[in-house]
């Protein structure tokens, strides 16, 4: 039996069980919206949220895809003498139906925040013993999804059952209202949700809370170096590549259903560069993380704009397999920064019908001429010997399409992608309400697919050397070319 159909057995169990065992219908992909938290964290109102939500529809970005508009935390007002959670009214004049309604009035989905604890992390009322009352308050509201966070939960952590029987509580609460929620846990990769979570929820942190920095280390994330092991102590103030190094051992756990959340975008924070915010989306779409844009939508740079709308990439994200990237390579360089770092890894994924995603990452501190092989990329294949090695691959170059940004200027300031004239932005932009990713991806939407940029050559030893910047990326989609070079190996199915 030869390993390409070993893998292929694996690949198809998977996906049979991952059909199993999906708690809900919804995050077939990974989810993608905007919550409030990254840039305004307590300061929340019902005209950020419908300001944010008029202005995702105007941009384009709720038709790209961004659905969900989530409230985090520092909403409520205490309990009324009933039991049931209640807005502030200073923040939320109207109430939290006449936000959902309008919410909803708009094209999008409605989220809400809440806290598997006694109080929030904002010390609000929790939901820890009122699941069944606050589930209710929610469907009742017109809630679409629920991040569900975790402070103050009272001790109910430090093994994988006390925290599954805590999240469960609210998982079989959401269930009994009969309302379609995503449930987004938020433990912060505490007691290794990946092994578990899929089973409740459509997403789970895994691991502390990002800040909007590369590559900056930061006391209170700890755990640094302990890439692999469970970390006890979660923290926050991770930086994207403390976020990447740890994740990478895990990540293929996720699945249709149930995804291994990165946490919130940090693009257009200002804490990064424009490339360094491009690994950003890049990673976070082929490690298909939920894609919750972190930003005041109401102030966007083009620059930021451009990224978030980036089609190519966000095809990655919603990607009709279940697969995640995985890590080939990483080399320490001895170009480092003043924080002694400098490494270079190499991505690469499965996509629909074929096709791959290669990505070459640079976070050392000067350009790298970075170099992969055919069996270098295709190991899991088989290497060398590999069909995949000994065919010829139409390299998609997945940024050189990216929105001029004249372009997103233009847009931003008559503030609708149809207004812009002559630069309606439909040539830089993909229409997800009009045709789903699924379907643009099976039709290859040439603006899903990225610039062709050249051939790949057969051959194990068939090096793709691309200069990638400084802290930069440069991400492709493989796609197979022209008729099969002679002696390649074909998979048989007759070999399962
Ligand atoms: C996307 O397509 C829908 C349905 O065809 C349409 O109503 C909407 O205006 C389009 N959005 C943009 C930004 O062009
Ligand atoms: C609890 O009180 C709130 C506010 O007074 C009210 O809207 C809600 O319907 C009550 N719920 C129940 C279950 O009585
Ligand atoms: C977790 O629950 C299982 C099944 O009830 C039990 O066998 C196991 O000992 C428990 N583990 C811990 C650490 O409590
Ligand atoms: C409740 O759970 C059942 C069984 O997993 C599932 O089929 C159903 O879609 C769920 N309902 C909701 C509203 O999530
Ligand atoms: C997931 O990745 C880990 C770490 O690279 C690897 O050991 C494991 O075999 C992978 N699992 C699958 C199902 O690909
Ligand atoms: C990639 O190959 C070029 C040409 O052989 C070489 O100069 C460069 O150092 C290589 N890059 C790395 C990171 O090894
Ligand atoms: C993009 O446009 C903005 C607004 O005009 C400008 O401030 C910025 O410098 C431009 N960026 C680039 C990379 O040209
Ligand atoms: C967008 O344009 C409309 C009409 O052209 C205007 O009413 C609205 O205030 C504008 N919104 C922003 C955020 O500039
Ligand atoms: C957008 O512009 C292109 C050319 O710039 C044009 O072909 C297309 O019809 C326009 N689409 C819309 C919806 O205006
Ligand atoms: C899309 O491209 C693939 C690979 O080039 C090809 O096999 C397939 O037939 C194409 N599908 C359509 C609908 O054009």
């Amino acid at each position: 039996m030869a390993i390409n159909s070993l893998l292929t057995a694996a690949t198809l169990l998977a996906s049979q069980a991952s059909a199993v065992l999906m708690h809900n219908a919804l995050a077939v992909t990974p989810q993608m919206g905007w919550d409030n938290w990254n840039a305004f964290g307590c300061d929340v109102s019902e005209d950020l949220l419908l300001g944010t939500a008029r202005r995702m529809v105007e941009l384009g970005m709720r038709d790209a895809g961004y659905y969900y508009v989530v409230l985090d935390d520092c909403w409520s007002n205490g309990r009324t003498a009933n039991g049931t959670l209640q807005p502030d009214t200073t923040k939320f004049p109207n109430g939290m139906k006449h936000v959902a309604d309008q919410i909803h009035a708009l094209g999008l989905g409605f989220g809400m925040y809440s806290d598997a604890g006694k109080y929030t992390c904002g010390q609000y009322a929790g939901s820890l013993g009122y699941e069944q009352v606050d589930a209710d308050t929610f469907a009742g509201w017109g809630v679409d999804y629920l991040k569900y966070d975790n402070c103050f939960n009272e001790g109910q952590s430090g093994n994988k059952n006390i925290s599954y029987a805590r999240y469960e509580r609210m998982s079989t609460a959401l269930n009994n209202t009969g309302r379609q929620m995503i449930y987004g846990m938020c433990n912060w990769g505490q007691d290794e949700p990946y092994d578990w979570a899929f089973m409740l929820a459509n997403s789970w942190r895994a691991t502390g809370d990002i800040y909007d920095q590369f590559d900056r280390p930061d006391p209170r994330c700890p755990c640094e170096e302990k890439e692999g092991t469970n970390c006890a102590l979660t923290g926050y103030h991770c930086s994207v590549m403390n976020i990447i190094n740890k994740v990478v051992w895990f990540i293929n756990r996720s699945q249709q259903g149930g995804w291994n959340d990165l946490d919130m975008l940090e693009v257009g924070n200002g804490g990064m560069t424009d490339s360094e915010y491009k690994i950003h989306m890049t990673m976070w779409a082929a490690l298909r993380s939920p894609l919750i844009m972190g930003t005041d939508i109401r102030s966007l740079s083009p620059e930021s704009y451009s990224i978030y709308m980036n089609p190519a990439i966000l095809a990655l994200s919603q990607d009709p397999t279940g697969n995640t990237a995985q890590r080939i390579w990483r080399y320490y360089v001895p170009s480092v920064n003043q924080y002694g770092r400098g490494e270079i890894q190499l991505w690469k994924g499965n996509l629909a019908y074929g096709d791959y995603v290669v990505v070459f990452l640079n976070a050392a501190n000067e350009d790298m001429y970075m170099n992969a092989t055919l069996s270098d990329i295709f190991v899991d294949e088989g290497g060398a010997e590999s069909a995949q090695a000994n065919s010829n691959w139409d390299m998609y170059d997945l940024w050189a399409n990216r929105m001029p940004n004249a372009t997103a200027n233009a847009i931003l300031s008559a503030n609708s992608t149809m207004a812009a004239t002559g630069m309606n932005g439909t040539e830089y932009s993909y229409n997800a309400t009009a045709q789903s990713y699924a379907d643009g991806i099976a039709k290859n939407e040439t603006v899903l697919m990225g610039k062709n940029v050249g051939t790949w050559q057969a051959g194990g030893g068939s090096t793709w050397s691309v200069l990638v910047p400084r802290h930069g990326v440069m991400a492709y989609r493989l796609r197979p070319s022209g008729a099969p070079t002679t002696g390649m190996r074909r998979r048989r199915r007759d070999e399962l």
